[in-house]
């Protein structure tokens, strides 16, 4: 990989990050469409929330959404995250995960996620980055889908 830089979202990033969203089986689960993530990502822009870009040579290629105060009105929360495929395996989302860690924690002391059951490579990904299985929500997003509520302390070592 060459030149890996996080920086927050711009509007010529909407495009492809919509793009990888609907090319992803774990969102197409969810019924997500382009033009849903399109409007997603535009939303959050307009609202500023904190969406964080991963590019290579200036081109996104993976994006993490969280907010320090994003869950119980106390904690750290990470809405979403992803990397295209072709990028996959090679730290982007690593890189991405710390950046987000390294801006929450400075404020608040527990990091939390939700992790659909069914997905085994996410599932690994956040346990080998220090996160924990809390709790599980049945049905939450999709019928018949649970969603892990993974956690990770401040205190709690890292990766
Ligand atoms: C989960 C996801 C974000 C991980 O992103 P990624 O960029 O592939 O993550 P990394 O490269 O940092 O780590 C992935 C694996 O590659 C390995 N890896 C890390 N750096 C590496 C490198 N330089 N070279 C080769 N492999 C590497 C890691 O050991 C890790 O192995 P694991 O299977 O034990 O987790 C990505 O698979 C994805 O976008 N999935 C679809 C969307 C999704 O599931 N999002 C999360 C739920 S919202």
């Amino acid at each position: 990989m060459t030149s890996l830089t996080i920086r927050p979202l711009r509007a010529a990033d909407i495009d492809p990050l919509a793009q990888l969203m609907a090319a992803t089986p774990l969102w197409k689960r969810h019924h997500v469409t382009y033009a849903g993530a399109t409007r997603r990502l535009q939303a959050g822009l307009e609202n500023k929330a904190t969406i964080d870009v991963a590019a290579v040579d200036g081109a996104a290629v993976g994006f993490i959404w969280y907010a320090t105060r994003g869950i119980f009105l106390r904690s750290g929360y990470i809405s979403l995250l992803g990397v295209s495929a072709s990028q996959r395996g090679q730290g982007v989302g690593q890189a991405l995960m710390g950046h987000a860690e390294q801006v929450m924690f400075a404020e608040v002391g527990e990091i939390f996620l939700l992790v659909s059951d069914f997905n085994q490579v996410a599932r690994r990904f956040y346990q080998r980055m220090g996160y924990q299985q809390v709790g599980g929500i049945p049905d939450y997003l999709t019928p018949g889908v649970t969603e892990l509520l993974f956690m990770k302390k401040k205190e709690s070592g890292v990766r």
